[in-house]
């Protein structure tokens, strides 16, 4: 059974450390292109994201891309809510594929929201693997630029037999690392930090070894649902900057 502290399970894992198999698996897909077709339902989702960023912008040409940041795998949109303030002159897209607790944040019931919801905060839901592919499209266009991309407590896939299902050792991973300037993962899971950054190092030409960052961490507050069930737990909780 998973270990249960004061509410919230801790990770538990047959891994007794970094995934043995986590080299090969990411060269492998920094040397091939991932060809999966981009669902409609997403390039919908995309579609609004990109006239909510024009809007933000307004009708002039733009001389140089669009800042955006994204709220990638945002639940109920409470981070998303944080990152607008932090961020109040960038449109910041929360993007989840649930509709349940996406609905929370549409109606402004995301608890940091306090049912104000800043301007520049808009959320999808959608498939992360294909919003990131479409997203890269648009960076590699020159018309957006993602200065910050948040990936607050991703689905772990804990067990052995489920861990190509993690980010880091997804085809994606190579789309997701170009997308943006600082990306910043946090997680409870050590193992699942340590595999991010290591596997961010290994994607030729994009991030230095110095520039990435692998530390625990305490938030003063909370900025997500997760992050609060973890912290009144008193869990580890654990954060990878990439910088590029
Ligand atoms: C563990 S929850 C964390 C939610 C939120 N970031 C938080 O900290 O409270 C992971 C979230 O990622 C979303 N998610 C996982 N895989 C996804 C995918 N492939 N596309 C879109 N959303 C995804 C789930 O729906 C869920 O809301």
């Amino acid at each position: 059974m998973p270990e249960k502290q004061n509410g919230a399970r801790s990770v538990t894992t047959n891994q007794e450390g970094p995934y043995k198999e986590l080299e090969r698996v990411v060269r492998k897909h920094a040397a091939t292109l991932f060809l999966r077709p981009v669902a409609d339902h997403t390039r919908k989702a995309f579609d609004a994201a990109k006239e909510f960023v024009n809007r933000f912008y307004g009708s002039a040409s733009p001389s140089k891309p669009f800042d955006v940041v994204l709220d990638s795998g945002c639940g109920t949109g409470e981070s998303t809510v944080h990152i607008a303030k932090r961020f109040p002159d960038t449109p910041v897209i929360g993007v989840d594929k649930s509709a349940v607790r996406l609905t929370r944040a549409c109606t402004g019931n995301a608890p940091a929201a306090d049912g104000e919801i800043p301007p520049n905060a808009f959320w999808v839901r959608a498939e992360l693997l294909d919003f990131w592919k479409l997203a890269l499209d648009e960076v590699s266009a020159g018309r957006w630029h993602i200065p910050y991309h948040a990936l607050y407590y991703p689905n772990p896939w804990p067990k052995q037999s489920e861990a190509t299902r993690r980010f880091h050792l997804h085809p994606i991973f190579p789309t997701l690392i170009k997308l943006g300037e600082q990306i910043e993962l946090r997680t409870n899971w050590e193992i699942y930090a340590r595999e991010f950054a290591e596997a961010a190092m290994l994607i030729p030409n994009q991030v230095r070894d110095d520039h990435v960052v692998c530390e625990a961490f305490s938030p003063e507050e909370c900025e997500t649902a997760f992050e609060r069930k973890y912290k009144e737990a008193r869990q580890q909780l654990w954060r990878v900057l990439v910088s590029k």
